[in-house]
């Protein structure tokens, strides 16, 4: 399970590779060939294509996985999108306005990417306005103060960057190339948030401690951003298997949390758990227990914001209908054009 998959939703195990044909009767020599050769293409670290044949039950999680991915990025610009018009200078709204632009452009890229499996954009915006569709809990917390730019940058883009930068290797091609262009906007993402707090914690009392208090409240969220722990976590063995996941939810936690302590000294912030320690023995640090009732009491939807993004999304969807309607007006002369112009050259062909 990897950082925007909601536990449970996964087809649920190994016996899931059978292919589609294998479940509605006897596989046909052609399967049988795409299926080796699928086999062939995972083991030997090359990409499955769009045209490749592949199992439908690897194709299934491949959609739900972009597709949550999708949402997330979505939703996602709900939170800081919220801070544009109060960020505290010019400076700082156009840098702001960019990452959530960014967030846009995610959005775009893996919802093309999911539509390559056969899955039209149409009904995954309705699997998410509808709230059918998952997408990752993090965003279902609010954003109070300015220092949460600060932390969602350092944080949760951070946490992101852990999660993504593995899957640029992700062995279904339009996903991994999508996340190849993601992650180079996440590392920028990533910055800009560690400059916004560290930024926060030159200044006043008052500004060190309304980062602090940041970083206190979004610690905990960031860490359970990559999923439940491995033992409560069966179906990221088989992603593991098709080479769409590359580590456990745990290792990459704790390479998160490697990462993030030499940059909180740098801050100067204290990261809010009272366990953690660097480990002589494993050259790791380790980290406390957490709360996994709160991430699965947001993921049922009884977090601080899952209602209001839900909403806010629906909202803007509807509000943008007159778009889409002009923008397949268009298309529809463009093709009638198109073909009267083509049927005039028969015509003269003929002639
Ligand atoms: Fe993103
Ligand atoms: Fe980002």
């Amino acid at each position: 399970m990897d950082v925007f998959e909601a536990p449970g939703t996964a087809p649920e195990s190994a016996a899931a590779t059978q292919t589609a044909a294998a479940s509605t009767g006897a596989p046909t020599a052609e399967d049988e060939q795409g299926l080796a050769r699928f086999l062939e293409l995972i083991e030997s670290d090359a990409r499955v294509e769009p045209t490749d044949w592949m199992p439908a039950a690897y194709r299934k999680t491949l959609v739900r996985q972009i597709s949550q991915h999708a949402h997330s990025e979505i939703i996602g610009m709900q939170p800081e999108g919220n801070w544009i018009t109060r960020a505290p200078s010019l400076k700082r709204k156009a840098i702001l306005m960019a990452k959530v632009q960014d967030e846009a452009g995610h959005g775009l890229y893996l919802y093309s990417a999911a539509q390559t499996l056969g899955t039209d954009r149409d009904t995954m915006f309705e699997q998410l306005i509808t709230g059918k569709a998952k997408y990752s809990s993090i965003f279902n917390y609010l954003t109070p103060t300015w220092a949460d730019m600060g932390s969602i940058g350092w944080l949760v883009d951070g946490a992101a960057i852990c999660n993504q930068v593995p899957l640029c290797r992700a062995s279904y091609g339009p996903y991994g190339r999508a996340m190849v262009r993601i992650c180079k906007e996440e590392s920028f993402h990533q910055r800009q948030g560690f400059e916004i707090l560290l930024s926060l914690m030159n200044g006043t009392d008052a500004q060190r401690q309304m980062a602090q208090e940041s970083v206190n409240r979004w610690y905990a969220p960031a860490l359970m951003m990559f999923g439940p722990p491995d033992e409560d976590s069966p179906n990221s063995q088989q992603s593991m298997a098709w080479k769409i996941k590359r580590f456990s939810n745990d290792d990459l936690r704790q390479r998160f949390v490697d990462m993030l302590v030499p940059q909180a000294e740098i801050l100067g912030v204290t990261l809010p758990d009272p366990d953690l320690k660097f480990n002589e023995e494993t050259g790791h640090y380790d980290f406390g227990e957490l709360d996994w009732s709160e991430f699965y009491e947001v993921l049922k939807g009884n977090g601080q914001a899952n209602t209001v993004r839900v909403a806010k999304r629906r909202a803007a969807h509807e509000n943008g209908a007159w778009v889409r309607e002009a923008a397949r007006a268009y298309a529809d002369k463009q093709a009638a054009a198109a073909e009267a112009a083509a049927l005039a050259a028969n015509e003269m062909v003929a002639a």
